[in-house]
């Protein structure tokens, strides 16, 4: 089995991260169409050093596999970094690398699926996040989870001659619903 069903949603869950699916990672990396979004574009992503991050990523933190419940198919990754216990905060990241899925509400999906973990199982309270200025995609999926905008960092990504602002959002525990809870109810 490569994959397992640790939070479940309607046509994806997120699994703990697989170390096997090192080339399907590195292709991804690879793809400047994914990484313009993130903040990898310059680095190179040889296999090898893909297994090394993957085998961190896989022992340590909280960072999953986000995998389509009809195919068992992986499309992507996401997890929460900086986690803080004391103030109860984390950073949130996304990706989903398998273009074929994009605009279709996957990406909606999976951070709902990750905000449930990070506030009702984690028991955190404030997540936020960091995206690029002209990722427009990005930011209404964050919006349609609740994300609101809390200000800017100014010209903080470069590329080319072209200077972007990164955008910061957050969303509170107080202005998410999970499903997680309902666990206890239907079992
Ligand atoms: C960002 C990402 C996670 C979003 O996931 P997704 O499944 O593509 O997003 P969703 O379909 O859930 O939501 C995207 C929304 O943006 C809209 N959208 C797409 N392009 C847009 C644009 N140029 N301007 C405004 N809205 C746009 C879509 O129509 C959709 O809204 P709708 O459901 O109201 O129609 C995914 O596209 C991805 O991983 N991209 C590459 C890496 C990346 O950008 N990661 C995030 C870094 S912060």
């Amino acid at each position: 089995m490569k994959y397992f069903k640790k939070i479940v949603g309607e046509r994806l869950y997120l699994s703990p991260i697989n170390i096997e699916d090192v080339e399907k990672y590195t292709e991804w990396l690879n793809d400047l169409n994914v990484t313009i979004n993130l903040s990898f574009s310059p680095y190179i992503f040889s296999l090898e050093r893909e297994k090394e991050a993957l085998e961190k990523l896989s022992k340590e933190g909280y960072n999953f596999s986000i995998v389509s419940l009809s195919k068992d198919e992986l499309i992507g990754s996401c997890g929460l970094s900086e986690v803080n216990h004391i103030n109860r905060t984390a950073e949130a990241g996304i990706f989903i690398g398998d273009k074929n899925y994009w605009n279709k509400g996957y990406g909606t999906e999976a951070m709902n699926l990750l905000l449930d973990y990070a506030f009702n199982l984690l028991n955190l309270n404030s997540v936020f996040l960091r995206v690029h200025s002209f990722n427009k995609r990005a930011i209404k999926c964050y919006e349609k989870c609740g994300f609101k905008e809390i200000g800017m960092r100014r010209e903080a990504y470069i590329v080319g001659n072209k200077k972007y602002d990164h955008i910061y959002m957050d969303i509170l525990a107080s202005e998410f619903n999970g499903k997680i809870q309902n666990i206890i109810d239907e079992s």
